[in-house]
C-alpha cells in the first residue's frame, strides 16, 4: 500500500512537466495538506489544495520569493531539469549548452535546496527528494549526464550536512521515463506514475536512494565491479543510443 503524506506540505519544482504533474497528483492522492506546484509559468489546478507558485531555477529571486511564500513546506521535490537536444557531445560540446544545463539542473537545484533548508528546519526537519538520473552512472556524452552525476554527489553531501537539522535526503535514480523529456527516444520507458510512487515511498521510509527501474538496479549492481568491465558492458548496451 502507498505510504501516506497526511498533513505534509509538499513543494514540487517543474510541476507542469510529465513527472511534475504526477508528483502533484500523487501528493494529493496520499493526503497532502497542501501542494505548491512550482513552475516557470502558472497553469490552473482543479484541487484547491494546490497553490501555483512561480519558480524559475535560473532566477535566484524567484526561488527566494517562493521560499518566503511557501514557509510551511516540509517536503521539497527537486524535479525540474532540462535535457536539450543540442546537448550531444562532451568532447566537442558547446560551452553555452553545458552552462545552460548546469545552471538549471545543478546550480538551480542547489539554489532551491539552500533556500528551503531553513524552511524545512523550522518545520521539524522534513525531507528533500532529488530527481536524479541513471545517466549519472552511464558514459553518455552529455552535459545533462554530467549535471546529474554532480547532483548525485551533492545529494549525498546534502544528506550528510542536513542530518543535524533532521532533514532526510533521498536521491531518485531512474533510466527512461515516458514523459515529454524522453519523447525523442524510441526506447523502453517506465511510467511516471510508477517512478513517483516509488519516490514518495522512499521518502516515507527515509531511503537514501531509490532505484526506480530495472536498468538502474542492474547498473547499481555492477558499480562495485571493475571500471573496465562496467564500461565494456555499458558500451555494448548503449551502442545504438544517440543523445
Ligand atoms: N524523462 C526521462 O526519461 C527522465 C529520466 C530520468 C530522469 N528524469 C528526470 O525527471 C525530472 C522530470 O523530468 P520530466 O521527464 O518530467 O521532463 P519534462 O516533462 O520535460 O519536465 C521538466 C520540467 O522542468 C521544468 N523546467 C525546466 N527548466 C526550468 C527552470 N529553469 N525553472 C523551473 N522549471 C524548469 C519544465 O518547465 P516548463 O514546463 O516551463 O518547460 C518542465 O515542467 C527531471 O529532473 C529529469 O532530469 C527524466
Amino acid at each position: 500500500m502507498a505510504e501516506r503524506l497526511d498533513d505534509r506540505t509538499v513543494l514540487v519544482t517543474g510541476a507542469n512537466g510529465g513527472l511534475g504533474r504526477e508528483f502533484v497528483q500523487q501528493a494529493l492522492d496520499r493526503g497532502a495538506r497542501r501542494v505548491y506546484a512550482a513552475a516557470r509559468s502558472s497553469r490552473s489546478w482543479t484541487d484547491d489544495r494546490v497553490v501555483a507558485l512561480p519558480l524559475d531555477l535560473t532566477d535566484a529571486r524567484s526561488i527566494a520569493d517562493a521560499a518566503q511564500t511557501a514557509s510551511d513546506v516540509d517536503l521539497v521535490v527537486n524535479n525540474a531539469a532540462i535535457a536539450p537536444e543540442d546537448d550531444a557531445s562532451i568532447a566537442a560540446g558547446d560551452d553555452d549548452v553545458a552552462h545552460r544545463v548546469f545552471e538549471t539542473n545543478f546550480f538551480g537545484t542547489l539554489r532551491v535546496t539552500t533556500a528551503f533548508a531553513p524552511v524545512l528546519a523550522a518545520n521539524g526537519g522534513g525531507a528533500i527528494l532529488n530527481v536524479l538520473s541513471l545517466a549519472a552512472w552511464l558514459p553518455v556524452p552529455t552535459a545533462y549526464a554530467a549535471s546529474k552525476a554532480a547532483l548525485w554527489s551533492a545529494t549525498n553531501a546534502t544528506r550528510a550536512e542536513l542530518a543535524a537539522q533532521r532533514t532526510s535526503v533521498t536521491g531518485l535514480i531512474v533510466g527512461m521515463i515516458d514523459t515529454p523529456m524522453s519523447a525523442r527516444w524510441e526506447l523502453p520507458k517506465v511510467s511516471a506514475a510508477s517512478v513517483v510512487a516509488q519516490g514518495y515511498d522512499g521518502v516515507a521510509s527515509g531511503a537514501f536512494e531509490v532505484l526506480a527501474d530495472a536498468d538502474s538496479l542492474d547498473v547499481k549492481g555492477r558499480l562495485s565491479g571493475s571500471s573496465e568491465e562496467l564500461n565494456a558492458y555499458l558500451a555494448e548496451r548503449l551502442a545504438d543510443f544517440e543523445p
